[in-house]
């Protein structure tokens, strides 16, 4: 009886292993990669005139994502954890007309990697997924969106599914060529418009509008640390800039208890009887810290290979002064940022709190104030427990600890410390 635990857990590591083998054998086209471009091996690249991705590339046609000047392209991936305000970071990018944008395509590895260890830190099944993670990541940046198809569930029939997780996030699959249900005019589609509207998605004309954009950008919450990604960012065929957003873990916790009500019932429990649960999942908090730390420190100490391609943002930096974050944004990416992303921002951050309760994981409508309204949310002993847990991460991003339920319920005085950092070029 002992060991039973044991061997169900060796059965499921087992099973992803060989899950995961099982797509990666029926998918093996993405992975037998052409070499690394260069004059020698591929011919030239073809020059900014050149927009067929196929012309002058012998030997590499048939890994239509390698054939790109991929000095052209920006591969952008925000890097954040559930609740930290990244569907906002996600829309800013959204908006941009050069812009092919991806709301966590990653939430389908997991959902079919590890469906039931779904906050699995078990070394193997964070391995696997991480490897499947990247892979999958890869070949979307090359706007291979096929490879996804393995993952989604059911699975897709003639390259159309229904089941695209979050497509209506994604502005250009919610419009021509890949949806004809609204006009080109038709100025900010709702996510659930585009969902009932939009007839099922053709991942051929998605993968076309994807090629059609200059740069693509991929939302992910789902790879814990930017030590994880090196391998795609040292990858010399893409070009990869990272934006970690962080938030305050003490922010975090309180946005997760009021949206995973499930999932994080037992710390509503705490907060409403003032006694904290003896079976708490307290690795719900300590997971956001360690992984923030673990980020953060390596990101702050400039390794060479992130170099130019790493930029941290804290959320309610972005919430106090949206415009000008997201110019700061925009020039570390190096892109000119457009009208539309301004024209959304001015829409979208006048402080109408209301709007932001309407979709449970739906882009926050934030105000400064409501970056640290956790605080009179979360009880004085949670917070302080939070404090002890995510000590160093606190200190190391600039949010101030309090000293007692006084001073945690006085608006008045900000928790959020000044802090620059300065992105790493
Ligand atoms: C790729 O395009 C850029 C600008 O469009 C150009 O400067 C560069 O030379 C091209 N790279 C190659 C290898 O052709
Ligand atoms: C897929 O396409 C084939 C050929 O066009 C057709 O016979 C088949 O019914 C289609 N399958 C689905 C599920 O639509
Ligand atoms: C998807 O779009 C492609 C390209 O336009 C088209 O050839 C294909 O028939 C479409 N697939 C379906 C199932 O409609
Ligand atoms: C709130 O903090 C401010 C600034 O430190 C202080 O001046 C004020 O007295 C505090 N208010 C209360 C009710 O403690």
């Amino acid at each position: 009886m002992q060991c039973s635990w044991k061997a169900v857990i060796l059965l499921a590591l087992a099973s992803i292993a060989i899950q995961y083998t099982a797509i990666r054998t029926l998918t093996s086209k993405p992975f037998q990669l052409c070499p690394v471009p260069s004059p020698q091996n591929c011919g030239l690249l073809g020059g900014p005139e050149t927009e067929s991705p196929m012309e002058g590339r012998a030997g590499c046609d048939d890994y239509p994502y390698f054939s790109f000047n991929t000095s052209r392209k920006t591969h952008i991936m925000v890097l954040a954890t559930t609740r930290s305000g990244s569907s906002f970071v996600g829309q800013l990018l959204n908006q941009h007309a050069d812009i092919f944008y991806l709301f966590e395509p990653l939430y389908h590895v997991q959902t079919t990697l590890i469906p039931r260890l779904s906050h699995s830190r078990n070394a193997a099944d964070r391995r696997v997924m991480l490897g499947a993670s990247r892979d999958l990541l890869r070949s979307l940046y090359g706007c291979d969106l096929y490879f996804l198809e393995s993952y989604i569930k059911p699975a897709p029939a003639n390259h159309t599914t229904d089941k695209l997780f979050r497509r209506g996030a994604s502005r250009a699959l919610c419009s021509q060529p890949v949806c004809d249900a609204f006009r080109p005019t038709d100025a900010n589609v709702e996510e659930g418009d585009c969902v009932k509207k939009c007839a099922a998605l053709n991942m051929t004309l998605a993968a076309d509008a994807c090629r059609e954009k200059r740069h693509v950008a991929i939302k992910v919450v789902r790879v814990p640390e930017i030590g994880d990604l090196r391998a795609l960012v040292e990858d010399p065929r893409l070009n990869i800039k990272v934006i970690q957003l962080v938030r305050d873990p003490r922010g975090i916790l309180s946005s997760r208890i009021e949206t995973f009500r499930d999932t994080y019932r037992l710390w509503r429990i705490w907060r409403a009887t003032g006694r904290r649960p003896y079976n708490l999942d307290l690795s719900q908090l300590t997971v956001v810290c360690e992984d923030f730390l673990g980020s953060v420190s390596t990101g702050l100490s400039h390794p060479h290979w992130l170099k130019g391609k790493y930029m941290l943002v804290r959320y309610e930096d972005l919430s106090r002064n949206p415009l000008l974050k997201t110019m700061e944004i925009y020039d570390f990416l190096g892109l000119p940022m457009d009208k539309s992303v301004e024209e959304w921002i001015q829409t979208n951050t006048r402080g109408s709190t209301e709007l932001s309760a309407k979709h449970k994981y739906g882009t926050v409508r934030d105000s400064a104030a409501n970056a640290e309204s956790w605080r009179l949310k979360l009880s004085y002993d949670m917070v302080e427990y939070t404090q002890a847990t995510c000590q160093k991460v606190l200190h190391q991003l600039g949010y101030k600890a309090v000293k007692s339920a006084e001073e945690l319920k006085n608006m008045s005085l900000s928790l959020v410390q000044d802090k620059i950092f300065v992105p790493f070029l």
